[in-house]
């Protein structure tokens, strides 16, 4: 298994926002991590990129503990993620957004290289290249050279999406990355992920949209308060009659 999380605690205070979570990965697939309103998904990305610390258990990736690390360590290991709120460098534009996802630009507010060697310009030079590769393949190939601020919605997701990708991350962490998108969008997100897995990249998904879990998802884990509730693929999960009570059968707001 790619990532295995065992025993997961973190607690806030008085709540238990995740409790006990044991849950695993495979590589090469599209995993899906749902549960109602406050049942504490991005808490668990959080746990997993290093963000916030655990309460109790660990996590392995690659069969190495990485629950303790820091978020860039743990990054560099192979661990990417994008943000419930997208969170993009606005005054930049969208190919340096991306070099700076493959750590080949420095973000602003880091000092810019003082010496540039030969190397690090042949680095970059690839790195453009392969930025632009990766652009033209979320249907950004146009808008490379625009101010990523100025972006449509749709575009900004998809760049969010490129710099984690950027990364050259084996497990990529998304959080609801079809919010707020057209049907159309949501359909090109998802080819976009089917792709990403049908090159290899592993795929950790937190989403609403039921139909577009269900559809790509190869396993989903049902999180209730904290708790996982139910495992499985998608039929066993749409099945599941502790899943039926705790989700499936109550509405989104906004779904
Ligand atoms: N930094 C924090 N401090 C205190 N409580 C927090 C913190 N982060 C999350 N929580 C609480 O933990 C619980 C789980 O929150 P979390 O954001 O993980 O839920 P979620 O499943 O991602 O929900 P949503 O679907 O609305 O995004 C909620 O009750 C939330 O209020
Ligand atoms: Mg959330």
């Amino acid at each position: 298994m790619l990532l295995e999380l065992s025993s997961v605690s973190r607690r806030f205070g008085g709540l238990l926002a995740v409790a006990d979570l044991s849950m695993t990965v495979e590589p090469g697939t599209i995993h899906g991590l749902i549960g109602p309103n406050g049942a504490g998904k991005s808490t668990v990305f959080n746990l997993i990129t290093g963000v916030i610390p655990l309460t109790a258990g660990e996590i392995l990736f690659k069969r190495a503990r990485i629950s303790g690390l820091r978020p860039s360590e743990i990054c560099r290991r192979g661990v990417a993620r994008t943000f419930q709120a997208t969170a993009l460098f606005r005054e930049y534009t969208v190919l340096q957004n991306v070099l700076i996802g493959a750590h080949l630009l420095a973000a602003p507010g880091l000092a810019p290289a003082l010496f540039r060697s030969r190397s690090y310009r042949e680095r970059e030079r690839q790195a453009r290249g392969r930025g632009r590769a990766l652009l033209e393949s979320l249907g950004l190939g146009a808008v490379a050279s625009q101010v990523a601020g100025q972006l449509p919605h749709r575009d900004q997701k998809a760049l969010a999406l490129a710099m984690a990708l950027a990364t050259g991350a084996e497990l990529v962490i998304l959080d609801e990355p079809l919010a707020g998108l057209t049907a159309q969008e949501r359909a090109e997100t998802t080819g976009v992920l089917r792709r990403l897995r049908e090159q290899g990249t592993t795929v950790l998904l937190v989403e609403h949209d039921m139909k577009a879990v269900m559809g790509v998802c190869d396993t989903v884990t049902v999180l209730d308060h904290g708790v996982r509730i139910a495992g499985g693929t998608p039929r066993e999960i749409q099945t599941n009659p502790a899943v039926i009570e705790a989700y499936l059968g109550v509405e989104e707001p906004g779904a």
